[in-house]
This record gives structure tokens, C-alpha cells and sequence, in this order.
């Protein structure tokens, strides 16, 4: 039995969610933090969680065979705020977890300075497997994993999107115009703002973007004091 396998089972039952399979980790925290509330199948975090169980052992394109873990992304996928990178690196991929190498590190102090943090948006990527030594994903499989992307993005039903670099700009919005002329002004991924800056990735090898990234940073904040974000958990888009 489940039981007896995860010291977290009675949490994930109490959770409310199909019982085939064991929650990720965020779900279970928050659920303790909140006193084991009931959450639907049909919310945000139980469908996020039957897409991530969904994902599991994917071999639809050949990044599989060559992964450690998936990193199907994490963070708040209620707070409205969606960040996208290009796709794991050796870090991500020991770990499963999406931007915890020194992009990641970097990616954390520039949120911290508009005062955003993984409780208060969702990271995910555009492939979510490793290209062999970090090569850019192909077209290809950008293609068939953003499929994924595609699927989280309907759940969360974000209030903005944040592209870092060419990879995931490419991607949302079908263009191969370049992150200096494409940052600056918003974009639309279907029905959502997309706010495109370079990669933390391209900072660590060009300080000079620096500056640039500060003012994007400064456009998001201000973008969501008047949009109401990030979400407050449970309320209604
Ligand atoms: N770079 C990315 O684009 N994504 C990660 O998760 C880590 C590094």
C-alpha cells in the first residue's frame, strides 16, 4: 500500500487527489502549510499533478534516452506568474528540479529584487529534458515538449509569462527576432502577456545586460502591481 511506502500518503489523501499516484512535493507542503485543505482533482494542483505523472518515463523524443530526471518545473502554479527557460542543465538534471545551478542562483537574486520568489511563481521549461552538453534543443524537440508547456499553461491560466532567452521566446511567440529587439514591450502567447528578457545564462557570460534586465524587471513589477499578481492561492482568474 501507498501507506506504507510515503510518510506523506495520509497528506495526499487528506489532499483530496486521485490516489494512483503520490503527489510532487509542493503539493504536499502546501497542503501542510494549509492545514490539509481539500483540493480538487479539477484545480490547478491536481491537474498540474496528473500532468506530471503524465510526463513520466516520456521517451517522445530522443532527450529521453539520454536524461537523468525529467524537471517538469515547480513553484506556485496558482500565483498567476509563469517563468520559462530553455531546458535542464546538469544540475537540473541530477536534481529534477528546473533552475537550481548558477543560472538558477542568479535567476533567484534578480526576482529577490522585485521581491518575487518561488512561492510566488511557477518555473518550467521548453524541453524538459537535458540536451547532451546543453546543446540547444532542436526544433524538433522544442516542438514536441512544448506540447507539455502548452498543457501547463492552460491549467495555470498564468496573468504573464516571462520568457528568458531565445529558446523559450522562439518558442511562445513563433519568431526568430532576437531578444534585444523583442524585450521592451509585451507579447502575446494566445491570450497572455508574454514579457521577454535575456537568459540568466547570457548575464553570467555578459554583465553588461545587467541593466537592460533591471529594467524588465522594473516593467514586470509594475505590470503586476496593476494586473493583481501574484494570485493569492485558491482565488478565482
Ligand atoms: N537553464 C534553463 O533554461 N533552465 C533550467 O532549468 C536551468 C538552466
Amino acid at each position: 500500500m501507498a501507506e506504507a511506502r510515503d510518510p506523506f500518503w495520509g497528506v495526499v489523501a487528506s489532499f483530496g487527489v486521485d490516489q494512483m499516484f503520490v503527489l510532487p512535493e509542493w503539493v504536499q507542503k502546501k497542503a501542510e502549510e494549509e492545514g490539509k485543505q481539500a483540493a480538487s482533482p479539477e484545480g490547478i494542483l491536481g491537474k498540474m499533478a496528473v500532468l506530471k505523472k503524465e510526463l513520466e518515463g516520456c521517451m517522445k523524443c530522443q532527450l529521453g534516452s539520454t536524461r537523468k530526471n525529467i524537471v517538469f518545473g515547480e513553484g506556485n502554479p496558482e500565483a498567476g506568474i509563469l517563468v520559462v527557460g530553455e531546458g535542464p542543465g546538469a544540475t537540473e538534471d541530477e536534481t529534477g528540479r528546473p533552475f537550481v545551478g548558477r543560472s538558477g542562483k542568479l535567476l533567484d537574486k534578480i526576482f529577490a529584487s522585485i521581491d518575487l520568489d518561488r512561492e510566488k511563481l511557477f518555473i518550467a521549461n521548453i524541453v524538459k529534458c537535458r540536451p547532451p552538453n546543453n546543446r540547444t534543443p532542436s526544433a524538433a524537440e522544442s516542438e514536441i515538449c512544448s506540447k507539455f508547456l502548452e498543457r501547463q499553461i492552460d491549467i495555470m491560466k498564468p496573468g504573464i509569462i516571462v520568457a528568458l532567452g531565445a529558446s523559450a521566446a522562439r518558442t511562445l511567440l513563433n519568431t526568430r527576432t532576437g531578444i534585444g529587439l523583442l524585450r521592451g514591450e509585451f507579447h502575446r502567447y494566445l491570450n497572455t502577456p508574454v514579457l521577454v528578457t535575456y537568459h540568466p545564462a547570457a548575464l553570467l557570460r555578459s554583465p553588461a545586460l545587467k541593466r537592460p534586465v533591471w529594467e524588465d524587471m522594473k516593467r514586470l513589477k509594475s505590470f503586476m502591481e496593476e494586473a493583481g499578481l501574484p494570485r493569492e492561492s485558491g482565488e478565482k482568474k
